[in-house]
């Protein structure tokens, strides 16, 4: 028994307000790969996130959120990608994440059942790494599940050459596994099920198999 291929559709969402930061330049790597398999993007990126600071009490969407908002909303997995601000994610970043509070009454609440790949990039390691904690926390919040591989760069250690073009194969091969575990994820929770929940002709479904 086979199954028709599921399209699933991956939104990245990250950057800095510098066109083609590096964080942005990781983002579109994961999303360059998660079509090659298979699967819809959507990247909102640099001035996109660039919306006012959210205020829970405003009844008035401002604009450039609607469209946050219903990516989002519709997305069947999600990548992020912060740059490393005094040691945890960028104020523009967790600006845009606070603003998915608006996602709470939508049948799948906030990130609920999807996975979400975090991608931190720091002028050096530690502050990477609390960024990438940070990052998977709130993911975590909001009720997502991070990719069991988490990617943090190095921008001191030659992962993007003069030009900002990402050149370093090792990060290339992390940002294309975590693509690989988004899409798989997902196939996976798209694919049919019986009364039971069980999976219904395990093995055939793309996203069962190990070939994501
Ligand atoms: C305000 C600010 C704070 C920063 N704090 C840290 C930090 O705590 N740790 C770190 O490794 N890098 C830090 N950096 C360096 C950035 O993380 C690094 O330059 C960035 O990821 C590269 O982004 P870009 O490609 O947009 O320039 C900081 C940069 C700025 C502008």
């Amino acid at each position: 028994m086979t199954f028709p291929q599921h399209r699933p559709r991956i939104v990245g969402l990250g950057g800095s307000p510098r066109p083609g930061s590096s964080a942005e330049q990781a983002l579109r790597c994961v999303l360059e790969e998660a079509r090659r398999l298979g699967a819809d993007t959507r990247l909102i990126a640099g001035a996109d996130l660039a919306v006012p600071l959210f205020d829970p009490t405003a009844r008035i969407r401002p604009p450039g959120v609607f469209r946050l908002l219903s990516e989002v909303a519709e997305a069947d997995g999600v990548v992020l990608a912060s740059p490393a601000y005094h040691g945890s994610l960028s104020g523009l970043v967790k600006n845009a994440l606070d603003y998915l509070e608006e996602l709470r009454d939508e049948p799948r609440p906030y990130l609920s059942g999807r996975a979400v790949g975090c991608v931190a990039v720091g002028q050096g390691w530690q502050g990477a790494m609390t960024t990438l904690g940070a990052l998977r926390d709130v993911v975590h919040a909001l009720r997502g599940w991070p990719t069991p591989l988490g990617v943090a760069v190095n921008t001191a250690e030659g992962a993007f050459d003069a030009d900002g073009a990402l050149v370093d194969p090792g990060l290339r091969d992390r940002l294309h596994l975590m693509a690989a575990e988004v899409v798989g994820f997902a196939r996976r929770a798209r694919a049919p099920r019986g009364p039971a929940g069980e999976p219904v002709g395990a093995g055939t479904w793309a996203g069962a198999s190990n070939d994501v």
